[in-house]
């Protein structure tokens, strides 16, 4: 990584609490593969996150190894991004206890996502579900990145950071850089193909295509996609009247690039019979590779350990820095 100093820095995270999923790679990690060259990269699995839930512990395990090959297999090259397992390194649980101290109650009470999982999961709402942002501000800020690359449904979180640390900064001085959120124009929310109203998540699995989804379930999968009841079959982007066939498009678009309107043209006359399996049929051949140079990183686990350990270690030389600065300025004593 040399000349890192002068790149610009960018951070994120995934819960390793499912297997990755289209969302997860239109929204975020697309957009982190191959930014490597001009910024300098940190990408980690959120395993700490996933505990706000009840996670099945041999799964949970498995999982945090799977996700860093799907990783790699989607074009983070461990030389030139550090990837990292979050539980690896001890300052983010350290800092996020000295930020609970500097975030409201009411701010986290506002969370979408709070209520949302608190309504999903009645009977467990545990502390660590409401202060889950503030984990997620430790996450960034001990990193002191300029971006933190999201789908849109992270976004208030990014801003909830934001606050905590110009809260802090407002204290103490320039200790935290106020990041960005960096959101993709394209493929930012990307909703189920069975739940077009709601964004694709492996709670419902059917309407949710994995990375490692064979070939003939993704065709399946675009195949029984809901679209609309439009007689006429039209192939066309109008987000309110037609959402199931504007998520079709925008997942076209985000993989090959082209515009709605060619899109459009491309499919005019031809009807959802030949549209459905098309958006399929890219989906496949983007997934192809991915899904291949993860099951061959999968079974080296001798390789993926090696990444995690280098990865921690370089996560914990940055973070460890910030957090002896936060020590300090708070007035913990230090020798
Ligand atoms: P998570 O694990 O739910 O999702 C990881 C990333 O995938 C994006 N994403 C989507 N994008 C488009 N359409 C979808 N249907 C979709 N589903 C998920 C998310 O926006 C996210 O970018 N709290 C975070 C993990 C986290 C984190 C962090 C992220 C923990 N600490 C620090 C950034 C920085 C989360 O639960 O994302």
């Amino acid at each position: 990584m040399e000349g890192q100093e002068t790149k610009k820095r960018m951070l994120s995270g995934i819960q390793p609490s499912g297997d990755l999923h289209l969302g997860n790679y239109l929204g975020a990690i697309k957009n982190w593969a191959d930014r490597a060259e001009d910024y300098e990269c940190y990408y980690f699995m959120a395993d700490m996150h996933t505990i706000t839930v009840r996670q099945e512990p041999a799964d949970l395990r498995k999982r945090s190894l799977n996700q860093l090959a799907q990783y790699i297999a989607c074009g983070l090259d461990p030389e030139k991004n550090v990837l990292f397992l979050q539980s690896h390194v001890p300052a983010h649980a350290q800092l996020s206890w000295v930020l609970n101290c500097y975030t409201m109650f009411g701010e986290l009470s506002r969370m979408t996502q709070f209520k949302d999982k608190s309504s999903k999961h009645k009977d467990n709402i545990n502390a660590g579900l409401f202060t889950y942002p503030v984990l997620m501000a430790a996450d960034i800020l001990l990193y002191q990145p300029d971006y933190v690359p999201v789908g849109e449904d992270q976004k208030q979180h990014v801003e909830i950071t934001r606050d905590i640390a110009q809260r802090f900064n407002s204290i103490y001085g320039d200790v935290f850089k106020i990041p960005e959120p960096f959101i993709a124009k394209t493929g930012a929310r990307i909703y189920g193909l069975t739940t077009p109203g709601d964004k694709m998540s492996k709670s419902i699995p059917e309407g949710c295509v994995f990375l490692m989804d064979k070939p003939e379930d993704i065709a399946r999968k675009f195949k029984r996609a809901i679209t609309d009841s439009d007689s006429e079959h039209c192939v066309y982007f109008d987000r309110e009247k037609k959402p199931g066939v504007a998520n079709l498009m925008n997942i076209y678009s985000t993989i090959t690039g082209k515009t709605y309107e060619e899109i459009e043209k491309e499919f005019d006359g031809k009807g959802y019979g030949v549209f459905k399996p098309a958006v399929g049929e890219v989906v496949i051949e983007q997934l192809r590779p991915i899904r291949e140079e993860a099951e061959r990183l999968i079974k080296d686990k001798a390789y993926l350990n090696d990444v995690y350990l280098q990865g921690a270690e370089r996560a914990a030389y940055i973070a460890n820095k910030t957090l002896r600065k936060v020590y300090k300025k708070i007035g913990f004593y230090q020798i």
